[in-house]
């Protein structure tokens, strides 16, 4: 029987965690962990992502602000609005929804955001710490998808793990993150992207496989070892408006022994991840 790996119980789960450890810091310390939300713009599907994080917050207990920009906003606009939010007390993390609009440089956008407030895991220093194997801030996406396989007692060490994406939001972070050392690392890591050659090949050599790369229903059945397991990040709206992910998830579900549905998969986890960021945060500049 294929294990259909619930993200949206396991996040319930941690969320509830995340709740008892707030209101504790809250309690003990009066600290109330906060997260300033910043969406320039009006694309529909960063609204709702942003809408879904504003709303886990307020149910663990997280404080939370939304500053909205219209499109047309600067980037000096931009910069001096998270420069306001990095001497803010009040704000424990920093969330700047992308994509940006074209003409603000998401980079330098990414950079001006206070170390110790860089709850995405974005930030160069993040990275950094990351590749250096002490990390901080650890991406929302990647520590969910390492997460959902820990707390689902789904082996790691020694395990082939194949991710298909490179991006700096999931495949780099994630690739650094699986195979550094410890509980949850210790793989052996493969990745492919949009000029390796023959990905099926490298692909049906996994032990686990990670899918990230923006296109319904990629990765099929012919492309994966029996028994693999199989985690989706993808979120693609089909034409007919429904939401898949890079997953043919009906035909990899016969053979994988594991998969992450789309949606309930990792989409609840990257929130999780982002509260669980949030609450350290408040944690780490308590101690500054
Ligand atoms: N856009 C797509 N995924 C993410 C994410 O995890 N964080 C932010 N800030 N923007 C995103």
């Amino acid at each position: 029987m294929t294990q259909i790996l619930d993200g949206k119980l396991l996040a319930q789960t941690m969320q509830g965690e995340i709740a008892a450890q707030v209101a504790e810091l809250t309690e003990t310390l009066g600290i109330r962990p906060g997260l300033a939300a910043v969406l320039v713009g009006d694309n529909p599907a960063s609204q709702v992502y942003v809408r879904n994080k504003r709303k886990a917050c307020d149910q663990a207990g997280i404080q939370s602000w939304l500053h909205q920009l219209p499109a047309d906003t600067t980037q000096p606009d931009l910069l001096h609005l998270i420069a306001q939010l990095n001497t803010d007390p009040q704000v424990s993390g920093i969330l700047v929804q992308l994509p940006l609009p074209i003409g603000i440089d998401e980079s330098a956008i990414i950079d001006a955001v206070a170390p110790l407030k860089d709850v995405d895991g974005f930030g160069p220093q993040s990275l950094g710490l990351l590749t250096a194997g002490t990390p901080r801030f650890l991406p929302c996406t990647p520590f969910g998808v390492q997460q959902i396989l820990v707390r689902n007692n789904i082996r790691v060490e020694g395990q082939h793990v194949v991710i298909v994406g490179r991006s700096n939001i999931v495949g780099k972070p994630l690739a650094l993150l699986l195979m550094q050392k410890g509980e949850g690392g210790n793989a052996t890591v493969t990745v492919c992207h949009s000029k390796t050659p023959d990905i099926a090949a490298l692909t049906k050599q996994a032990d686990i496989v990670v899918v990230a790369i923006g296109q319904a229903r990629f990765l099929k059945k012919d492309m994966i070892r029996p028994g693999a397991v199989v985690v989706d990040v993808g979120i693609n709206r089909t034409p007919d408006g429904k939401l898949v992910g890079d997953v043919d998830f009906d035909g990899v579900k016969e053979i994988a022994s594991a998969i992450t549905p789309v949606p309930g998969g990792i989409g609840p986890m990257t929130i999780t991840m982002l509260l669980h960021n949030t609450l350290r945060a408040a944690i780490l500049q308590h101690a500054v």
